[in-house]
């Protein structure tokens, strides 16, 4: 079997973060996104794997390199423009030739990864099988509508959902799928939608085998989704300090302090990690934060947060908290008059102030 992993796409709904970041590179736990997949891959016993690109190719190629670092290896398949999942799957056939495959959106982190499902995949040989979990918001997702366990219907971000099972970003095909991505035509956003795809796999009489998730599931489309995937992440962190602690600081739970990292009087209550290289001085970090590397975090109280890499956090007065601050930021208070809150917010920021 082969790995097509989608990590082409726009992410709209993550800037400003992705403007000058590709949003499958988001750090959750300080680790990208997209390591979490092609690691669920690689575990699956898979390793040739075809990553989708797009306009952020150069990072996403710099990031995850030949695989070797994982002992897979990786082909980069371009796409010129994000025209839709099934679209990806049209481009990427030179690549999977007949053979069957794993495709795993690139912005998706699924708990208990897919070992169970690709065996189960090669047990039954269904031409498909899909991964089902029950959401609060049908309507963002493919929604599934099951009758007796068996596949009704499929429809893509439905206005009034037939049900709360959300299509999960991993899916499973034989080389029927490339006969249904030709014979779809275009969805009302303009893309070749892979839901349609398996509908078409549905009304063709193939067998197209439904599977829940048991653990949580989580598509990282939007800011919310970001903490929310950090928090349930830390929720498994093990501790480990591998940077410096020192006599006068406290930290409680589990917490990671990484290689380089230095804790100067402060709290931290876990489950948190501080990235190599950063400095939390005089601070409280509160749990479910990730920092970063290189971050300063200095008389301040920071938690329930994501802070990428380089930032700086000095002297704020009010605890910052349910917050995704990208790379390079400064937050700080000036004492400079008149006392007032000066910004330099990139578009589509979002600041609150309480
Ligand atoms: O997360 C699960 C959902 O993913 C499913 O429930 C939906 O049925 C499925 O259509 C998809 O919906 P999204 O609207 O969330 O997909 P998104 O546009 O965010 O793309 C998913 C990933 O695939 C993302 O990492 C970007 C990448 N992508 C997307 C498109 C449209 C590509 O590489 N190429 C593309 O053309």
């Amino acid at each position: 079997m082969k790995g097509l992993i989608l990590s082409g796409g726009t992410g709209s709904r993550l800037r400003p973060l992705t403007y000058t970041s590709a949003k499958q590179l988001i750090p959750i736990a300080n680790k990208p996104i997209l390591f979490y997949a092609i690691e669920a891959i690689r575990d699956a016993g898979i390793d040739d794997i075809g990553i989708i690109v797009g306009e952020t190719r150069h990072e996403v190629k710099a990031a995850v390199g030949d695989g070797s670092r994982w002992g897979i290896k990786v082909t980069y398949i371009e796409q010129e423009a994000p025209l839709g999942l099934a679209h990806a799957v049209k481009i990427a056939r030179p690549f999977l030739g007949n053979e069957p495959f794993i495709m795993f959106l690139g912005d998706n982190l699924v708990r208990e990864g897919v070992t169970a499902f690709v065996e189960r995949f090669k047990a039954s040989k269904p031409e498909a099988l899909i991964l089902l979990s029950r959401v609060d918001e049908p309507q963002r997702f493919g929604v599934a509508e099951l009758r007796d366990g068996r596949i009704v219907r499929l429809v893509e971000k439905p206005k009034v959902p037939p049900s709360d099972l959300a299509l999960v970003g991993v899916y499973l095909f034989d080389q029927h799928i490339f006969e249904a991505v030709e014979a779809i035509r275009p969805s009302w956003r303009n893309e070749l939608e892979i839901t349609d795809a398996i509908q078409y796999l549905v009304e063709q009489g193939h067998t197209v085998e439904p599977h829940m998730v048991r653990g949580w599931w989580k598509d990282t489309g939007k800011p919310e989704d970001v903490l929310e995937a950090n928090r349930l992440l830390l929720e498994a962190v093990e501790a480990r300090i591998e940077g410096q602690v020192d006599g006068s600081s406290n930290l409680t739970g589990r917490v990671v302090v990484e290689k380089g990292a230095r804790v100067m009087n402060s709290y931290i209550r876990g489950p948190a990690i501080i990235g190599e290289g950063s400095l939390v001085m005089n601070a409280y970090v509160g749990p479910f934060t990730s920092v970063g590397p290189n971050v300063t975090i200095a008389n301040s109280e920071v938690e329930h947060s994501v802070i990428l890499a380089d930032s700086t956090i000095s002297d704020v007065p009010e605890r910052i908290d349910e917050s995704l601050i990208g790379r390079n930021v400064t937050i700080t208070r000036s004492q400079a008059k008149p006392r007032a809150l000066k910004m330099v917010l990139g578009d589509n920021s979002r600041a609150s102030v309480g």
